[in-house]
């Protein structure tokens, strides 16, 4: 592959003109069998790769999407952005993937940089409140869709789970194989989908007059702080420790679990049951298959970016749309009665 080869030395090559060339890449209809192979011979033997950003640039758009979440390394966003690629891919569209790991300025950098390449438009998995930033990409032509969130004025199209609905299955299932000293590990509480989990868990334990919950505060949803809150427990003397744990995601759950199970005489669920969220693969393979509250992860990817589609052909008359799907529990060994 040479990218200094360009049009004119393959028209050259071929003994064509370069609208024959274009027109072979472009529009090969136009143009009799035996050229295209002349061309398409010429093509290969120097090397050539066409020049896209000229074509994006007079196409107007880029043939690509952007989409920003919060840690790449959490297997719900790479399902996510697998369903996000499933639905790109059958327009012929790529998609570029941000990782704003919990950073409000790699967020921003991101916007930047889509809007810049000119994407067809952004999927967004925001850290805060950034709608006044997202309204101005939109006004300048490039819409956007929020994923795993909602915006309170519905402002824009989203594609989210009823994460207050999620808490109270898992506060509910944990009640009902007769725990009641609950403790919910997650945070930072600042991340939407972190406080609606508990706030719906709190509404669950609300109804039992013998049932307690705690927050053990994480300072991310990853393992290892999984794993530290895990340890923090196992310091306390018996009676002061839960009876169950709602970790806010499951890779906070098997962090839990690998700290649980350092601790020779604790049994997990027999001593401490244990549910997550999000239900990836993981959950199911770990040392405890784990319980676990399902999102429809590749689903929501799916749906975001035909949102996303349809808002970018759409025109002035679209109306935003907010996609709520119901999350679904999901029982396994680590709660078993
Ligand atoms: O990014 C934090 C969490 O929010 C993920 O684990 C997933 O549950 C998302 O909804």
């Amino acid at each position: 592959m040479d990218m200094t080869v360009n049009v004119r030395d393959v028209a050259a090559r071929a003994k064509v003109s370069v609208g024959t060339v274009s027109n072979v890449m472009n529009r090969p209809e136009k143009v009799s069998t035996a050229t295209v192979a002349r061309v398409q011979a010429a093509i290969d033997d120097l090397g050539f790769v066409r020049n896209d950003a000229a074509r994006q640039l007079r196409a107007g758009r880029s043939r690509s999407l952007g989409l920003i979440v919060l840690d790449v390394a959490n297997p719900f966003f790479t399902d996510l952005a697998r369903g996000a690629e499933d639905r790109a891919a059958e327009e012929g569209l790529a998609v570029l993937l941000g990782n704003t790991d919990d950073n409000l300025n790699r967020e921003a950098a991101y916007l930047d940089l889509f809007e810049e390449q000119r994407v067809h438009g952004v999927l967004i998995s925001p850290l805060g409140d950034i709608s006044e930033r997202l309204t101005r990409l939109r006004a300048r032509g490039t819409p956007t869709v929020l994923v795993d969130r909602q915006t309170e004025d519905h402002s824009f199209s989203s594609v989210s789970v009823d994460d207050v609905a999620g808490g109270g299955l898992a506060a509910n299932h944990l009640i009902s194989i007769g725990r009641t000293r609950l403790a919910y590990v997650g945070g930072p509480g600042t991340i939407r989908q972190v406080a609606d989990r508990l706030a719906g868990a709190r509404l669950a334990v609300a109804e039992h007059e013998n049932v307690s919950i705690e927050v053990i505060d994480t300072d991310a949803l990853s393992v290892l702080a999984g794993r530290a809150a895990g340890l923090t427990l196992l310091k306390r003397a018996g009676e002061d420790r839960p009876d169950a744990i709602f970790a806010a995601n499951d890779l906070l759950a098997i962090g839990v679990l690998q700290a649980l199970n350092m601790h020779g005489d604790l049994h997990v669920p027999r001593d401490i049951a244990l549910i997550g969220y999000d239900d990836i693969a993981f959950a199911a393979a770990a040392v405890v298959p784990l319980s676990s509250i399902r999102q429809p992860s590749v689903l929501i990817g799916y749906t975001a970016v035909d949102l996303l589609l349809r808002e970018a052909s759409g025109g002035r008359e679209f109306e935003h749309e907010q996609i709520v799907f119901q999350p679904e529990l999901v029982v396994r060994e680590s709660t078993a009665p």
